[in-house]
């Protein structure tokens, strides 16, 4: 068995692996959205059903927030009692005051922990300290300022002297804060500070801070210097949360998006992602599938079918093969290939006469493989398949002066050829048989030139209506079939060609017009140039034919091995003849009547002369030929008369062979 032609390629991704890779890429696409969802679901909800954030009356919005990442960065709050805290540079204070949609907050400083309360307690024994801050409260990098008023208040406090200070040594800031209260609001208020002013002698500094700071400081902000109230502007228009990067050190703005936009949107995405996403696992899908159901159809093919019907089948529709023969048919046919029904012997095979199912009584030709020379095991598929080819080709060669190819069958056990069966023998049998089976002075000279003209014509049917052109490169006597009614049918054409064919000569018959065989041919009609160049061509052919034209003009066989070895071949003995004039002496006797051949063999004998002729160039070609004998025939039949009635040969005495 024969590899199949052509090898599937593998597809370029396996189907099982772009379907694992497809259905990561979808979890993952799931995956996406719970983690980017879950910020924006707390910035627009922020836990509303356990709300308590005073001095805030409902959930504070922008620029305060008291989730993390949501709002304004420096607006974050903790939401605590009796007040929500905000802190500013790392200080902490009371929330004590916001009117909503204000631009201002009034803000308490805290005590910081419990235990550094109680050392400067030790510092200012009268007083509480309890919200004087350790440090000064400084607004810069923050939005907030304090706001005149308050500024103004600080500014006119002035310690009595002497100042009731306590050990300096020890609260250095509280000493600080008594001899110049204004340090207590640092940057802005210094500047502003009026020093014009004569009231305001406060002895005790501290406890007036105590108070004030109890009361409030005001701070304000301005929307327009900071671009976080810009962004959330443009944010909030397209129904977005503000809120901003809290793993990112300049703690950029970011909007997201409302949970139903965002669903809303992401929902249209991941609909079109899964529409796309399905499709592509579809075709993936099919595609796997057509490629499994596909290399199975291969193997089966490959293994179930002959690669040799494989071919033709993929050539041409079944419709216009040739009928497939199984050889088990044709063996019991032909009787198993009885030798008694042995019709024929040649260098390709042997011939059977069988009989078909249908009645039919066909010749089967039983080519020999093992003839296929060098085509041998490493070979096979291309002879195989230019087995193939030929069958094609001859299959549809159709003409009546060709011998009908019916079917073919391709067994491991050889190649068989249905052809019609031509009951009436081979021309050599006519010529060159026993004078009681056939007789060969049935054949008149009109008949023979008839004879002429039919091969003629199929000769350059091959030549010159098949393309590529076939050439027969076996024209003999014996190729040349007989009907009832003595019309006439080329057989055994391009057998050579399916048989002593390897890659290439396949080559060279394109490239050179000729092909390059192995020695074959019948001896006596084989072109003597192709002992010079080893190529048969169509003028092959027509020198083959032109040997067949000296055997119908003397009846002699084209090798006798009886002649002296000088006029062995025909050929060789005719053309010296006509070059000494002496063509009579050859001339089959029946064809001469009183001393003298019959009119137009002449004609023909000058004509096969050139059939012959050594050189190749000098040779006609078969449409030349065929116009010649046409010619030749037409005088015949003004001149003959009566015997000119060939066709009509049933109504001739002269012509039916046996009835
Ligand atoms: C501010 O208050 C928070 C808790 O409300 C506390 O963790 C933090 O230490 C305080 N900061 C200062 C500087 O006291
Ligand atoms: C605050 O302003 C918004 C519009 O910007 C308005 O709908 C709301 O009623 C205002 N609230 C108060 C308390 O003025
Ligand atoms: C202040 O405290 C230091 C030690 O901390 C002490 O030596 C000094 O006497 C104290 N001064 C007064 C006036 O009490
Ligand atoms: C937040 O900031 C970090 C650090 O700069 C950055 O890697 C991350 O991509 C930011 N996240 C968003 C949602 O912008």
């Amino acid at each position: 068995m024969s590899p199949p032609p052509t090898p599937l390629k593998p597809p370029s991704l396996p189907p099982h692996s772009a379907t694992t890779t497809a259905t990561a890429f979808l979890f993952l696409l799931f995956l996406l959205p719970l983690t980017t969802s879950a910020a924006s679901q707390s910035c627009s909800t922020q836990h509303s059903s356990k709300f308590s954030c005073p001095p805030f009356t409902s959930i504070p919005s922008f620029p305060f927030s008291s989730y993390p990442g949501c709002g304004h960065p420096s607006f974050q709050i903790q939401c605590s009692f009796p007040h929500a805290i905000i802190s500013i540079n790392n200080l902490n204070f009371s929330l004590l005051h916001y009117e909503p949609n204000s631009t201002s907050l009034l803000l308490s400083p805290l005590t910081p922990s419990p235990q550094s309360s109680l050392s400067k307690t030790s510092c200012s024994v009268q007083h509480s300290l309890f919200f004087i801050p350790n440090r000064p409260i400084s607004l810069s990098g923050s939005p907030f300022r304090v706001s005149d008023s308050y500024c103004s208040r600080l500014s006119v406090l002035k310690p009595c002297q002497p100042p009731n200070l306590p050990n300096c040594s020890h609260c250095s800031w509280e000493c600080k804060l008594i001899k110049n209260p204004i340090h207590l609001l640092r940057d802005e208020c210094v500047s502003k500070s009026h020093q014009d002013s004569q009231q305001g002698c406060q002895g005790d500094v501290l406890g007036f801070l105590d108070k004030f700071l109890k009361l409030g400081v005001e701070v304000e902000w301005d929307e327009d210097q900071d671009s976080y109230f810009s962004s959330c502007k443009t944010c909030r228009a397209s129904n977005g949360f503000c809120g901003f990067n809290s793993s990112d050190p300049e703690k950029a703005f970011l909007c997201f998006k409302s949970p139903a936009a965002q669903i809303r949107e992401k929902g249209v995405n991941r609909i079109a992602i899964l529409c796309i996403l399905f499709l592509f696992m579809c075709f993936l899908i099919i595609l796997f599938v057509a490629t499994v159901i596909y290399r199975s159809r291969q193997k089966g093919l490959a293994s179930e079918e002959d690669p040799t019907i494989v071919f033709l089948r993929r050539h041409r529709s079944a419709g216009l093969l040739p009928p497939v023969f199984t050889y088990e048919e044709l063996g019991s046919s032909t009787n198993h290939f009885d030798v008694k029904r042995k019709i024929g012997d040649g260098g390709f095979g042997s011939v059977f006469l069988g009989q078909l199912h249908d009645g039919r009584i066909v010749a089967v030709k039983y080519l020999h493989k093992h003839n296929s020379s060098t085509a041998a095991s490493g070979n096979k598929a291309f002879s195989t398949k230019s087995f193939c080819n030929e069958i094609l080709i001859l299959s549809s060669l159709n003409h009546p002066n060709l011998v009908k190819l019916h079917g073919y069958c391709s067994d491991p056990r050889g190649l068989l050829l249905v052809y019609e069966y031509v009951p009436n023998g081979s021309l050599a049998d006519h010529l060159h048989g026993s004078t009681n089976l056939y007789g060969k002075d049935r054949l008149t000279w009109n008949l023979r030139v008839d004879i002429a003209v039919q091969t003629a014509m199929a000769i350059e049917y091959l030549h010159f209506s098949v393309v590529p052109p076939i050439v027969h490169r076996d024209i003999t006597s014996s190729n040349i079939f007989v009907e009832k009614d003595m019309r006439v049918k080329v057989g055994d054409f391009g057998l050579s060609r399916l048989l002593v064919c390897s890659e290439t000569t396949m080559e060279r018959d394109d490239s050179s017009g000729g092909v390059w065989t192995g020695p074959q041919g019948t001896p006596g009609y084989l072109d003597p140039d192709y002992h010079r160049s080893f190529l048969l061509n169509e003028k092959s052919d027509i020198y083959s034919f032109g040997v067949v034209l000296l055997e119908l003009i003397t009846g002699m066989r084209a090798v006798d091995q009886r002649r002296e070895k000088r006029e062995m071949a025909l050929a060789d003995m005719v053309v010296s003849r006509i070059q000494m004039g002496l063509l009579h002496q050859v001339v089959d006797p029946i064809l001469v009547v009183d001393g003298e051949a019959v009119e137009g063999v002449d004609a023909v004998a000058e004509l096969a002369f050139r059939c012959v002729a050594t050189d190749k160039d000098d040779r006609p070609d078969a449409k030349e030929v065929v116009a010649e004998l046409k010619r030749i025939r037409g005088r015949n039949r003004l001149v003959g008369g009566g015997a000119g009635v060939l066709r009509s040969s049933n109504s001739s005495n002269v012509v039916v062979p046996e009835s």
